[in-house]
Order: structure tokens, then C-alpha cells, then sequence
């Protein structure tokens, strides 16, 4: 696990596009593990910018996306369909038939969730997982407690999960109560993963993650477990880690 610490958010994001890029640059028909959510935003607006002003080719990649909401139609502004189109998919000269959304619509959930594991198994799994951590140290939506050796599945969103996320929707009642998310499991079967963290907010769970006991009740920590992750963080999200964390990532990064 290589634990990479920047300034603040900017560099952060900025160094994390610079190892998507590389990968990119290395495999122009990568399979790249998507997430939404705020950490990431950074991330994809300077993907944005280095295929408009850097020609960097996202022609032939395929991606998967972690989670999405259960009967949020993909035109609705909270679906995950919504945010990954409107801010990453449509801006760049990405093929919209690579890419990979679970569909919070389907008939059959269960059938649905077979199917995208199969899907990223035949296309030859996931080369590389962006991940964010929820501050109770979820992943995906992946909630303390669940197996970590979980598939992709429906799961019950908790009370505070759907409280948490009420300032989104006009009232309580239209916030959605289940999602389809990829399991811990898929995750870690991904060859590479790229954990983002920002802000004091994550810094337990980044602690919890890092350097605490690898526990269902803290999903992200199954990480320590992985051969290759790189857990990127800002000063903020890194505060509470004890370990010293010395600046040697380039070389291997890169290599
Ligand atoms: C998003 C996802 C979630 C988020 C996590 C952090 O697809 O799977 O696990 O990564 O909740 O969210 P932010 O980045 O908004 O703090």
C-alpha cells in the first residue's frame, strides 16, 4: 500500500489524473472504476482538461461505475447516471457504449447485478478502481458490516445514510431507500486501486483504514489486503495517520 500525502485538494486531484493519464497512456483501452461523490470531482475536471488541451484518448476505454440509486431513472439530477454524465462522460470523447452505469431502474435487480459482474469479468476486470471512503469508512455503498468478500448487490441504504443525503431531494420520502452497488469483493478483485480522501472529515476513517485492524465494520480497510493501492491524500484527510509516509511513491508509481 503506498500512502501518497499532497498539500490540499488541488494537488491531490491533479496527482491523481497524473496516474489515470499514465495508466491511459499505458493502456489506451483501459478498464477504469468509476465513483461519484464530491472527493473525485477534482480528479475528473483535470481528466476534462488534459483531453482538450492534452489530446489524452479516452476513445477506447471502457468503465464501471461503483453504485447507483434503486428507482432514480437515469434523467433524475440525483441519480449517479446524472453526476457521471454531467460531470466527467459527456466532456470527454468517451464511446457511451463503454460505458457502465448499474441500472437503478431494472426489472430484476438480482439479474441486473449477475450480469455487471459477468460484464466486468468478460471484458477482463477492472484495471483500475477510483474509490472514495465515506466517513464511517465506507466504500461504494458498502456500509459497516457488510462481508468482505461481498459481490455487486442490492443493499438497504441506513437511516443515516438517507438522512445524510435528505438535502438533496425536496422531502424525506423521495429519497431512495435501496442501491445497487458493486461488492468489496469486486472491488478488490480490480488490479489497481486509487483511494481519494480529502478534508479533516475523513481523517478517522483514513486512520481507521490505513492503520487500524482490517474490519467489516470499517469496509475500507480491507484495502491493507490488496497488492496494489495507492491511498491519495490531502494534509487534512492524513492528520490523524501515525505511520511515517516517506515521498518515494514517483519512482514506483511511474515505473
Ligand atoms: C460514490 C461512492 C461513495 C463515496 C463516499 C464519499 O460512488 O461510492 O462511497 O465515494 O461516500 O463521498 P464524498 O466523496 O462525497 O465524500
Amino acid at each position: 500500500m503506498l500512502v501518497i500525502i499532497k498539500k490540499n485538494y488541488e494537488e491531490m486531484s491533479s496527482e491523481a489524473a497524473k496516474i489515470i493519464a499514465d495508466r491511459i497512456r499505458k493502456k489506451p483501452n483501459l478498464v477504469l472504476g468509476l465513483a461519484t461523490g464530491s472527493t473525485p470531482l477534482g480528479l475528473y475536471k483535470e481528466l476534462i482538461r488534459m483531453n482538450k488541451e492534452e489530446g489524452l484518448d479516452f476513445s477506447k476505454i471502457t468503465t464501471f461505475n461503483l453504485d447507483e440509486y434503486v428507482g432514480l431513472p437515469p434523467s433524475h439530477d440525483q441519480s449517479y447516471h446524472y453526476f457521471m454524465y454531467e460531470n466527467f462522460l459527456n466532456h470527454i470523447n468517451i464511446d457511451k457504449r463503454f460505458t457502465h452505469i448499474p441500472q437503478g431502474m431494472a426489472k430484476d435487480i438480482d439479474m441486473f447485478c449477475e450480469w455487471y459482474e459477468q460484464r466486468i469479468k468478460e471484458i477482463g476486470g477492472i484495471d483500475i478502481q477510483i474509490l472514495g471512503i465515506g466517513a464511517n469508512g465506507h466504500i461504494a455503498f458498502n456500509e459497516p458490516g457488510s462481508s468482505l468478500g461481498s459481490r455487486t448487490r442490492i443493499k438497504t441504504l441506513t437511516e443515516k445514510t438517507r438522512k445524510d443525503n435528505a438535502r438533496f431531494f425536496k422531502k424525506m420520502n423521495e429519497v431512495p431507500r435501496y442501491a445497487i452497488t458493486m461488492g468489496v469483493g469486486t472491488v478488490m478483485d480490480s488490479k489497481e486501486i486509487l483511494l481519494l480522501a480529502n478534508g479533516e472529515s475523513k481523517a478517522d476513517a483514513i486512520r481507521a483504514a490505513v492503520e487500524g485492524p482490517v474490519t467489516a465494520m470499517c469496509p475500507a480497510s480491507v484495502v491493507q489486503m490488496h497488492r496494489e493501492v495507492f491511498v491519495l491524500l490531502d494534509k487534512k484527510a492524513a492528520s490523524k495517520l501515525k505511520g511515517d509516509y516517506v515521498d518515494t511513491w514517483e519512482a514506483k508509481i511511474f515505473s
